[in-house]
């Protein structure tokens, strides 16, 4: 039998009728402590062994009643990003509607933090907020099981998104279980360099290299994490993408070298790049490590973050 993703008093809390008012939720950024890839399958995807992390780092939608679909949006990507129908956050929202028969009608707000193609699942975390929100608003009664089901449909990342905390990630990412931690924060900082890489051409150079795997399995990372020492967590982040992001992006070593000269306990690219990550020791050491980061001046943004955190939740 399948474990259920969420716990009984999580699903019970969840109200069961429609709101009338707004309905605001907030989401979470993604990184991957641990990033095994396979081989391409015969549908382009590959095959990825991956530990899910979600950090403190949110974007926020807010859906409201309407007689369309309709999507505005403020913060990171603003005037970048297409708000039509291509939009994750709508075809998130057309997909919840389809499958449980409701009209499509919202007006949907994104208030976005997350960089966009930062290798943070901005655009996912967007898509698993928008099924939580309209989810709410039209008062489906859908199980967090069943929006997990919609959200694999409309990408990898996205079903990791609507549950959060640290989860293994198998199949294509969207196969998602979660990993225990027993309440343990994690410290990070956040380097977000000043372009986005796209995460095909990404998988594409990973391909074009040769498709070598250094990660392995994610054995040593969970043994790590139950530890609850960063200094044994730092030794056991692996990330198969690294090589083909810094291919694409050499500068970035430049950045990873940065942040490990700053004192960071390890650094790694975050999924498909460019966004480098680094492991402090705890707050004030994040802190130190971030002002240190920004003073060389080596990224567009630094922001620290900790995590485990929930998903997609309403506030
Ligand atoms: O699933 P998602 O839409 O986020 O994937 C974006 C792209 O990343 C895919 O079109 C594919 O090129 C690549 N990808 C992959 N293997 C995965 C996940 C993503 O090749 N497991």
């Amino acid at each position: 039998m399948t474990e259920p993703l969420f716990s009984e008093d999580e699903e019970f809390d969840r109200p069961r009728l429609a709101a009338h008012g707004p309905v605001r939720v907030r989401v979470p950024a993604k990184i991957n402590l641990h990033l095994h890839v396979g081989p391409a399958r015969s549908d382009g995807f590959h095959e990825l062994t991956t530990v899910y992390h979600a950090i403190g780092l949110y974007d926020e939608v807010t859906a409201r009643r309407g007689d369309t679909l309709t999507l505005t949006m403020e913060g990171e990507g603003t005037g970048e990003l297409s708000l039509d129908e291509d939009n994750l956050v709508i075809r998130a929202a057309r997909a919840l509607a389809a499958e449980t028969g409701h009209e499509p009608h919202a007006r949907l707000h994104l208030k976005k933090q997350i960089p966009i193609a930062a290798g943070l699942a901005g655009g996912s975390a967007d898509a698993a907020a928008a099924l939580v929100a309209c989810d709410q608003l039209w008062g489906t009664g859908m199980s967090r099981d069943d929006l997990a089901a919609i959200a694999a449909t409309l990408g990898s990342d996205i079903p990791f998104l609507v549950l959060g905390g640290t989860a293994l990630g198998t199949g294509r990412g969207e196969l998602v279980s979660p990993v225990l931690t027993g309440g343990h924060t994690w410290h990070w900082v956040l380097a977000v360099a000043e372009e986005g890489l796209s995460t095909p051409t990404v998988y594409r150079t990973f391909d074009q290299l040769g498709g070598n795997s250094n990660a392995g399995t994610p054995d040593g990372l969970l043994a790590a994490l139950r530890q609850r020492d960063p200094e044994v967590l730092a030794g056991e982040l692996a990330n198969d993408l690294q090589a083909a992001a810094l291919h694409l992006r050499p500068e970035l070593q430049g950045v990873l070298d940065a942040g490990l000269d700053a004192g960071a306990l390890a650094g790694l690219v975050s999924g498909s790049g460019p966004t480098c990550v680094f492991l402090a020791e705890d707050a004030r050491h994040a802190a130190l490590l971030a002002a240190e980061l920004e003073s060389r001046d080596c990224c567009r943004a630094v922001r620290t973050a900790v995590g485990p955190v929930p998903g997609a939740r309403v506030l």
